[in-house]
């Protein structure tokens, strides 16, 4: 990952995705995309960026969504109230009211010193609004103000009737959607963990209010065991439930992950009640109810709400794979990622660069082997040793070197990140032995 800007100097909040980054986040919204398809009634949607400014003003988000600020009467830098809090171990969020955390910044006042200038002089907590806004129009003066959405979720609320119209589904049945979500973060800060473009995988479950606190627990249930099937360790994932609702959610447990920097939420499992869906309904005119041919009651559907970013999805897998050990007698650093999430998965080399005759046989193979495997990665340069090592610290779980015994006999050795073990395999072979490693962990 880039700083965004990088050659301007950098542009706050933002990280452009390089050419592993990329194979990593694909990875991840496959994975999360698999899941979600293995759901016989998941419908997919791809809603727009740009949104009109009605429907956040249904969603509550132009009058609730929103950051405690506060400024330093001294040097006029601002900061996030709960991160001041924060760091004197006093606990707040970013979810409490205006009125909440201006009570407990006064209660801690005197002990508050701006990190800029050292001054204990902070003015009164303001909520500012986390939607980010652009204009769109034909002229200038006639430009209006759009906002960017702030969360994907909207989109699927405002589409839940086209879906429904389709025919091809009923109640209960989910809508998912990977997508950006922008937000004007105060601060943002630790990576990629608080950026202002980041990218969501929501999915918002309909269902009949009857059935919704059943299909709560058992989303719940799913979204802790799909980290496992990301190679997550157990004992860094954890559930939180919130104390301070944000203005849709009748209940929400974050999952949470320690981060180098501590517990911290990965993903959000909401249950929204009917709030979206009728405050639509109240802003459009639209009817929002659904006919249910079974129970033959009419009723505004519940909804069920799992969110999670690949920001700070991809950020975790990084924490969890990272590691130091030695191998050889030489310290190295290696990433364990699960070969699922890696983001090359084999890479080939020639034994020696020199030896024209095993370069030769090395691309033969390489070039067969991608058919059938990819990512992968050619590398001759440096000694043998080195090229393992660069492959360690990307987390690529195979290398293939072919050597001299390879003219021989049509064999070559497969090398195993973690154990460093080398076994000999026949080509003819490899394609099918490699791939039911990657694809059976
Ligand atoms: N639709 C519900 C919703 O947006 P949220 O708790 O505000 O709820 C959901 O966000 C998820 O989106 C979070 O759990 C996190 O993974 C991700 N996320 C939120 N803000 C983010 C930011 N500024 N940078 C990166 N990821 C973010």
């Amino acid at each position: 990952m880039f700083p965004g800007s990088e050659i301007y100097g950098g542009f706050a909040g933002t990280y452009d995705w390089g050419p592993l980054g990329t194979e990593l986040r694909r990875n991840v919204v496959n994975e999360w995309t698999e899941v979600m398809q293995s759901h016989d009634n998941m419908a997919f949607l791809d809603s727009s960026i740009f949104t009109a400014a009605k429907v956040w003003e249904a969603s509550g988000h132009i009058s609730g969504f929103s950051d405690p600020m506060v400024v330093c009467n001294h040097c006029h830098t601002k900061f996030r109230a709960d991160h001041l809090l924060d760091a004197i171990g006093v606990v707040a969020d970013e979810k409490m009211t205006e009125k909440q955390i201006n009570a407990i910044f006064d209660e801690h006042r005197t002990k508050l010193r701006c990190p800029v200038c050292g001054k204990k002089d902070f003015g009164k907590v303001v909520a500012k609004s986390l939607l980010a806004t652009s204009t769109l129009g034909r002229f200038e003066d006639e430009d209006e103000e759009v906002y960017l959405r702030g969360e994907t979720a909207q989109g699927i609320f405002i589409n839940y009737k086209n879906v429904l119209a389709s025919g091809m589904y009923s109640i209960p049945f989910g809508i998912a959607q990977v997508g950006k979500a922008f937000r004007n973060e105060i601060s943002p800060r630790q990576f990629l963990f608080r950026k202002r473009e980041f990218e969501q995988m929501e999915m918002q479950y309909f269902v009949s209010p009857k059935e919704a606190p059943e299909a709560y627990e058992e989303w719940r249930k799913e979204r802790m065991a799909y980290y496992d099937r990301l190679g997550v360790k157990k004992e860094k994932l954890r559930w939180k439930q919130h104390e301070n609702l944000v203005f849709y959610a009748k209940d929400a447990w974050d999952i949470q992950y320690e981060y180098p920097f501590g517990w911290n939420e990965l993903e959000g499992v909401h249950y929204r009640g009917d709030y979206d869906l009728s405050q639509h309904q109240k802003f459009s005119g639209v009817d929002m109810t659904y006919y249910d041919e079974k129970t033959k009651e009419r009723y505004i559907p519940n909804v069920v709400e799992t969110s999670v970013g690949v920001d700070r999805t991809v950020l975790m897998l990084l924490a969890d794979a990272y590691d130091e050990d030695e191998m050889n007698g030489e310290a190295r650093v290696v990433l364990r990622f699960k070969p699922n999430i890696a983001p090359v998965k084999v890479a080939v080399f020639p034994l020696l660069k020199n030896k024209p005759e095993l370069v030769k046989k090395a691309r033969e193979v390489f070039t067969e082997l991608k058919k059938e495997i990819r990512p992968m990665v050619f590398d001759d340069n440096g000694n043998i040793g080195k090229r393992y090592r660069r492959q360690d610290e990307i987390g690529t779980p195979y290398c293939v070197t072919i050597d001299f015994d390879t003219l021989e006999n049509d064999t070559v050795t497969v090398r195993d990140r973690d154990t460093g073990k080398q076994e000999r395999v026949k080509i003819g072979e490899l394609a099918t032995r490699l791939k039911k490693d990657i694809l059976n962990q």
